[in-house]
């Protein structure tokens, strides 16, 4: 284990907490969850990054999920470059964002239209309007424990009972608007069928990740999503897939392909950006075309598919082509469990893993399937294994309920590394 000097990392957080709010843009990286001060990340090269102490660490938060190529690809770096030195925005069609429909549509054969948003915050509150416009309804169901975004009606966290009311999981979202979401647990199809049999006629939309990545790693039975969605099919709610991680990542198709079901509407981020701000919603073209200017139902954005943030996006989807890149995401994700599992699995715990997406269930028993089933005091086990491993030169999310990633920059070598470090650091506990 090297010695880590962290003095300039920490002298600029210091100086960014007086005139940034926790002095980050983004509250999960300022270690609130693990304790400490963050590195400040200067570089990345492939499945590594710097801080400006110099420290280098193996990365497995790759951005929260876009960077499924790893750091600074040459060929999202080459396509990001020459797409600048022609302008990065017009504010007016540009070809490439037929490029990348071309493929968003080809990759998903359910989507027939596509339209492209800076965020995935974005992605999904326009689908929800979509929804909401199409259906002339307003109510909305989201799941305990999917996120999907820092729009109003989806902060909502779920109260006591089974099917419940939202209430505002943030200040400053009205009650009224809280209101309009339905929460229910993951992973209970009776209670999803209640909820519609007694309110189906008011229910827009029900929007989900299939394979919920935002709260722990809570993988769905297949009866489950099954069931999300004959129900919406038989009350006329549209259905939502929340593809801003699992799209292009867990197939060339998303989760809608792993899972063979087809979604009213899907919406898009993280990996559809090569690294670049970039969101996307689409679906079949009856909804599509309720979208200003053609229909009633208004979405606009400045910087929307602009030819930097396309030109990085097609660049970073044709590389997953090319490269027969699910494929090989799927080798390194297997030997990352073959290796990593047993570790975990010599304390009771687990390793939950999707083909690139990982996560360590630090609790007795089963990999939990929802929100509540997830034991709280895993943040507590967590928050070693984090500090030991940072020391140790590796970067995982700062949040026992944050997903890893490997990406395909990563080898095998990286994993074994990593192996080694998580079973000192075990040891050590
Ligand atoms: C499933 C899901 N939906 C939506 C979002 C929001 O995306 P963004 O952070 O780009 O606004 C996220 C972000 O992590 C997400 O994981």
């Amino acid at each position: 284990m090297s010695t880590r000097t962290t003095t300039r990392s920490e002298d600029i957080f210091a100086r960014a907490q007086k005139l940034i709010p926790g002095g980050v843009s983004s509250p999960v990286r300022a270690f609130q969850a693990v304790g400490g001060s963050p590195p400040v990340i200067e570089r990345g090269s492939g499945a590594h990054i710097w801080d400006v102490d110099g420290n280098k660490y193996l990365d497995f938060v790759c951005s929260w999920g876009p960077l499924i190529l790893g750091h600074c690809n040459p060929k999202v770096t080459d396509a990001i470059v020459k797409a600048a030195q022609n302008g990065t925005t017009f504010g007016a069609p540009c070809e490439a964002e037929l490029g990348l429909a071309e493929r968003v549509t080809r990759l998903y054969p359910f989507i027939d239209q596509v339209r492209f948003v800076s965020s995935g915050t974005e992605a999904t509150m326009s689908a929800i309007r979509v929804a909401r416009g199409c259906t002339g309804r307003d109510y909305l169901v989201k799941f305990a424990g999917c996120y999907h975004g820092h729009a109003d009606h989806l902060l909502v966290e779920a109260g006591s009972g089974l099917v419940t009311f939202g209430q505002p999981a943030s200040a400053g979202v009205p009650k009224a608007f809280a209101e309009k979401t339905l929460v229910l647990p993951l992973d209970d199809i009776d209670a999803l069928e209640a909820l519609f049999a007694e309110r189906g006629s008011e229910i827009a939309a029900v929007i989900v990740e299939p394979l919920p990545a935002n709260n722990g790693l809570l993988k769905q039975t297949p009866e489950f999503l099954a069931a999300v969605r004959r129900v919406t099919k038989e009350h006329g709610a549209l259905l939502i897939y929340d593809e801003v991680i699992n799209g292009f990542r867990l197939a060339p198709g998303g989760a809608a392909e792993l899972y063979h079901i087809d979604p009213d509407l899907a919406t898009f981020g993280k990996v559809i950006g090569g690294g670049l701000p970039v969101g996307a919603f689409g679906g079949k073209a009856e909804y599509m075309q309720q979208l200003a200017p053609l229909g009633p139902i208004y979405q606009a954005g400045t910087l929307s598919g602009n030819p930097l943030a396309m030109a990085a996006g097609i660049a970073a989807v044709d590389f997953l082509i090319d490269n027969n890149g699910w494929d090989r995401l799927e080798e390194l994700g297997a030997y990352f469990e073959a290796q990593v599992a047993p570790l975990l699995e010599a304390r009771g715990w687990s390793l939950v893993r999707q083909g690139s997406v990982f996560w360590f269930s630090l609790q007795q028993g089963p990999a939990p399937r929802s929100a509540s089933a997830i034991d709280t005091q895993a943040a507590d086990r967590y928050r070693p294994i984090f500090h030991g491993l940072l020391k140790r030169g590796i970067n995982m999310a700062p949040s026992a309920y944050e997903v890893g990633f490997v990406s395909l920059a990563h080898t095998e070598a990286d994993i074994d590394f990593f192996t080694s470090q998580l079973a000192e650091v075990l040891n050590s506990l």
